[in-house]
């Protein structure tokens, strides 16, 4: 027995010297003598890797999961390099809960340094680092902090912008599995009958590239050549039917199905992109429309009455209404954008709309009355004041 222990220890006493041996190298020093190097110092990141991470990391404050939540903001469509003026007027609502929806930096320009520096930027302006002081955020990307205009799976700099989402929207470190490329996930917020899911969807990192459609340029009547004639209508995208083109990925389309068999009251899917609206150009879920199928289909398998989807994305905020069945609606609330106003002079009145499209930047604020059961969504402009305004049963 002794003979046995005495052997362990030596074994595990040689384990220890060959281990601390292959971690140091044999140099020679000027005097010709070979000698054992003492061990390498410790990886250390490059100064102006660690200033940039100092920049971007900023105090914020964390969701607590066991309260209740009786009101929330959303938005998207934030150009750091342009004033911001509604974070002082979300912040004076109090919401318990901010959805930045995608576009929450423009970093998809390649003049532009890196999208790093595009959140170091935002993080320069008080108002808003005043905002994620107080109220705690959950976000999204869509395509302009994803690296790419209208960017999927192809995006060349997707690494660097899952590397970028990671670092500067710390809470999702601990709810984003490392091996998940995707940045889609969860969280129900509040206890007992009263629970609140939000859930971010990731519709760019594994989305199949769109169709570009050819231009159209409406024929001008003879001698008729006025500007609004002459302006060539542009249907960017046709609707992609390849059964194998896809929104989300086989994993995320498993996560969600999973997700939406958790209990939950209300269920709020943040989505970057508009998935009711099918008004011809633009990116939408439209544009795969056996993908749209698929979340339909999946929404009235699982019977969900309960569930509102908010978007962004398209510079314009908007009511969109759909029956999902005989008995349920499903609506999809747009906001957009926090600074940066739609070009368009005419709102936009897609057949599934509630009112004409609210054209001036804005964000969304959700209150939940948990006595009636319903959520009251208002669209809140610049003046402070309500521009659409939507009751949902829940
Ligand atoms: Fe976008």
């Amino acid at each position: 027995m002794k003979s046995q222990i005495k052997f362990i220890f030596a074994s595990i006493l040689f384990l220890i010297v060959s281990s601390c041996q292959s971690l140091s190298t044999t140099t020679s020093d000027p005097a010709g003598e070979s000698s054992i190097a003492p061990k390498k110092a410790r990886y250390e990141r490059p100064k102006e890797i660690l200033r940039r991470e100092s920049l971007l990391s900023i105090p914020y404050r964390t969701i607590d999961t066991s309260k209740n939540i009786t009101i929330f903001g959303f938005g998207s469509c934030n150009d750091q390099n342009l004033p911001q003026p509604l974070w002082k007027l979300i912040q004076a609502r109090s919401p318990q809960l901010f959805l930045m929806m995608g576009d929450n930096v423009y970093g998809s320009k390649t003049e532009n340094q890196s999208i790093a520096d595009q959140y170091i930027k935002l993080n320069e302006n008080k108002d808003y680092l005043d905002l994620r002081e107080a109220v705690p955020f959950m976000a999204t990307w869509d395509d302009h902090d994803y690296g790419q205009s209208d960017g999927g799976e192809d995006n060349p700099r997707k690494t660097e912008a899952r590397k970028i989402f990671g670092q500067y929207w710390t809470y999702s470190k601990n709810i984003i599995p490392k091996n998940q490329g995707a940045i889609y996930h969860s969280r129900i917020v509040g206890e007992g009958k009263k629970r609140v899911q939000f859930i971010l969807l990731d519709t760019r990192y594994d989305r199949s590239p769109l169709i570009k459609a050819p231009i159209e340029v409406p024929l001008l009547t003879s001698g008729d050549s006025t500007a609004a004639n002459t302006v060539a209508k542009t249907k960017m995208y046709i609707p992609n039917e390849d059964p194998k083109a896809r929104i989300l990925s086989v994993d995320q389309w498993k996560w969600l199905e999973g997700e939406l068999k958790k209990p939950a009251e209300l269920r709020i899917i943040v989505s970057s992109i508009q998935f009711i609206a099918d008004d011809p150009g633009f990116e939408k879920w439209g544009n795969f429309p056996l993908e749209k199928k698929r979340f339909l289909d999946l929404l009235n398998k699982n019977n969900i009455r309960n569930t509102v989807v908010l978007s962004g994305d398209r510079h314009l905020a908007s009511v969109a209404k759909i029956q999902l069945n005989k008995k349920t609606e499903l609506y999809d609330i747009t906001s957009s954008a926090l600074n940066k106003p739609s070009k368009a002079k005419e709102p936009e009145l897609d057949p599934t709309y509630l009112a004409p499209s609210y054209l001036g930047i804005n964000f969304g604020l959700a209150s939940i009355d948990w006595g009636k059961r319903q959520l009251e969504i208002q669209i809140i402009g610049e003046d402070d004041k309500a521009h659409l305004n939507q009751t949902i049963k829940f």
